[in-house]
């Protein structure tokens, strides 16, 4: 194959060198998989409009998140048990984040520690937070997470338990018994059984707590001073709620599509969110970015940053870090062409008059 020139590349190679039970656990969404493609197929209805004879000679793609300046309003979403595709796994993108300067989310479910990941040296990292049963459990690994100098939690508000994904039902997935997910080494929670399904299934089912609910978005501020983001948001009335309850910001995702299927693309729910959000929190978004042309779409939409998923995986097992680090040089370099393109030299001159949605009324 011939020089790797966009993201969407990494899956078919990451397909050929991982075994299949890994590979179908990182591709696949819920069910019927209709999410998983509306994912994509819904930035293909949102076009451009263009303004043209505007210096655009230099261009600034920075930003400020929750006050971190990063480069880019491009950033790395939780994906768990990084170490199936490289034998760096968190390593890796904990690198290739920080050498691109952007944020890094660290699973709950990550196949090194928050410790281990904070050693890879300086970077701005959240950390993903799944609440289990056990809350001594929770508080002990914010409290780490916090020691560790992670900036904030994305608390995963979209899985009381886990979504059907039937590759994994097939393979009987389950976590390979040389790894352990490394935050729960300790408390005898790091091993994943195997299950008549999914393994990961069983697992969620046995430990994960079904009955979160937004009095607990309360409870874990009393127990961290970190900036909280609920992550999982799709609705307006939902969005109002986070607010309420003190989010520091809020992330729309359907979860890559691995939840309930038949939730709209997350870039169809985005600017409903935004609307209730009335700029009281940050609105990000992940799902399906895969093109410069995505992240600009979004930033249009009223998203002030996004974050991918499986293009870190996926690159991560054809590349390693060298990998990651060409994900987010090309998305950069997109979204960078993308803003001269339509005329934009800085992030807040990306307006919503700078696209057009197939919803949009007709001028
Ligand atoms: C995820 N996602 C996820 N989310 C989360 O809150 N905690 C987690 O541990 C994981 N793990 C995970 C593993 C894999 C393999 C995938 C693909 C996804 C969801 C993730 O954070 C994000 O919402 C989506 O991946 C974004 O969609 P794209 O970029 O993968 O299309």
């Amino acid at each position: 194959m011939g020089e790797i020139t966009n993201v969407m590349e990494y899956e078919e190679i990451a397909k050929q060198k991982l075994p299949k039970m890994v590979f179908d656990y990182y591709a696949s969404g819920a069910e019927d998989q209709w999410t998983l493609a509306e994912n994509r197929n819904a930035f293909s209805r949102i076009l451009f409009r263009p303004r043209i004879l505007i210096d655009v000679s230099k261009i600034d793609l920075s930003t400020t998140v929750l006050g971190f300046k990063i480069s880019m309003p491009i950033m790395i979403a939780p994906t768990a048990m990084q170490k199936m595709a490289h034998p760096e796994g968190e390593y890796a993108t904990a690198r290739a984040a920080s050498a691109a300067g952007t944020i890094m989310t660290l699973s709950s479910w990550a196949t090194s520690s928050v410790e281990e990941v904070a050693s890879t040296g300086p970077g701005i990292r959240f950390f993903q937070l799944y609440v289990y049963k056990d809350r001594n459990v929770v508080a002990q690994l914010v409290r780490r997470a916090e020691r560790a100098g992670f900036k904030a939690i994305a608390l995963t508000v979209d899985t009381p338990r886990l979504g059907r994904r039937e590759a994994d039902i097939k393979n009987r997935f389950t976590l390979p018994p040389f790894l352990t997910l490394k935050n729960f080494e300790g408390l005898d929670l790091g091993k994943m059984d195997e299950a008549n399904d999914s393994g990961l299934a069983s697992y969620v089912a046995g430990q994960i707590d079904r009955s979160l609910s937004w009095k607990d978005v309360q409870w874990l501020q009393t127990i961290t001073s970190l900036p909280i983001l609920v992550k999982g948001v799709l609705t307006a009335e939902d969005a109002r709620i986070a607010v309420q309850a003190g989010a520091a910001g809020i992330i729309v995702s359907n979860h890559g599509a691995r939840q309930l299927d038949y939730v709209p693309a997350t870039i169809m729910a985005l600017e409903e969110v935004v609307k209730a959000a009335q700029g009281r929190i940050p609105v990000f978004l992940d799902g399906g970015v895969r093109r410069g042309t995505d992240v600009f779409k979004a930033l249009a939409l009223g998203a002030s940053g996004v974050f991918i998923g499986r293009p870190v995986v996926f690159s991560l097992a054809a590349e390693g870090e060298a990998g990651i680090k060409k994900v987010l040089q090309m998305l950069r370099d997109e979204f960078e062409l993308t803003m001269a393109l339509s005329g934009c030299r800085s992030l807040k001159e990306i307006t919503r008059n700078h696209i057009v949605a197939d919803w949009d009324a007709p001028q």
